[in-house]
């Protein structure tokens, strides 16, 4: 029987350079799809998925994230002395239970490897997943759902992909696989993280989701820096795939890379299109727009 997944680490301490000046002062992970913060999108998923427990990993000025998933006293007492049902409702249902989340800074930008290392005392010694907030995905089944699946039946760790055009395999952790990878699930038999273009060993990307066995955090601790000069989990993994299973999945649904411009404001078309409602008044503006 392999242990479940209960618990989950959201990597959330970057500075958001990209997406400045709106970031000066709020964290990227707040910007709005829609109607929601980007880190809302994640942890529904990771809801979804079965997990109990998520760990943050911050740095500075990332408190409003810890508030947003907070009771807000003021807020809630006013909305009630007004009968906002509805409103009240809904802010009881994103509320995570009391406990079920951590907090723990990352204290020096080191590299994804880094913050992922940062959370080993509060995951321990248990399987567990990570879900990188810049990724939104839309799918029907949720991406954290369908690994949950994957590793119920094949246990170890499990990656899920996605292919990408050739030109943009050096942006990402690229996977090299054994069996078809046009199947469902494939094993995993090597990894390299940006990759100088034309090396890339397929054009399978890692999407930034992950099961990983919590035997990484070892590993995370003696790793080497790696592509830009950061600790890299995509290294770590390389080395813990030399004693134990990854699976690959082929993520089936969309992905929004909400690092770049362009894949935020494609969320939040792609979110706001799904709303019947909002979709009838946006459609014909969006028309008006292209024309
Ligand atoms: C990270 C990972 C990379 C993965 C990517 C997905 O890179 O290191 O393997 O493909 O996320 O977004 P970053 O985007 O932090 O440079």
């Amino acid at each position: 029987m392999n242990k479940p997944i209960r618990k989950a680490v959201l990597p959330v301490a970057g500075l958001g350079t990209r997406f400045l000046p709106a970031t000066k002062a709020v964290p990227k992970e707040m910007l709005t799809v829609v109607d929601r913060p980007i880190i809302q999108y994640v942890v529904e998923e990771a809801k979804n998925a079965g997990i109990e427990h998520i760990v943050f990993v911050t740095g500075r000025n990332k408190y409003v994230i810890a508030d947003h998933f907070d009771r807000a006293f003021e807020l809630e007492n006013t909305l009630q002395s007004r009968s906002k049902e509805e409103a009240l409702d809904l802010l009881e249902r994103i509320r995570p239970i009391a406990g079920s989340t951590s907090f723990t800074r990352q204290q020096a930008p080191l590299g994804l490897g880094h913050a992922i290392w940062c959370a080993r005392e509060i995951i321990g010694n248990e399987p567990f997943a990570i879900l990188l907030p810049d990724m939104i995905m839309k799918s029907e089944k949720g991406c954290l759902s369908q690994m949950v699946d994957v590793y119920n039946e094949h246990g170890g760790n499990v990656i899920s992909v996605e292919a990408v055009p050739e030109d943009q395999t050096h942006k990402y952790g690229i996977v090299e696989v054994d069996g078809n990878p046009e199947n469902h699930t494939f094993g995993i038999t090597g990894m390299v993280e940006k990759p100088a273009p034309g090396t890339a060993p397929t054009n399978l990307y890692i999407n930034g989701r992950y099961i990983l066995q919590p035997d990484i955090f070892d590993l995370l601790e003696k790793q080497e820096t790696g592509a830009g000069g950061e600790i890299q989990l995509t290294d770590a993994m390389l080395t813990l795939m030399g004693q134990q299973k990854f699976t690959g999945l082929r993520y089936e649904g969309a992905t929004y890379d909400c690092g770049s411009k362009a894949g935020f404001l494609s969320a939040n078309i792609a979110f706001a299109l799904e709303d019947e409602k909002l979709a009838a008044e946006l459609k014909p503006l969006l028309k008006e727009l292209l024309n």
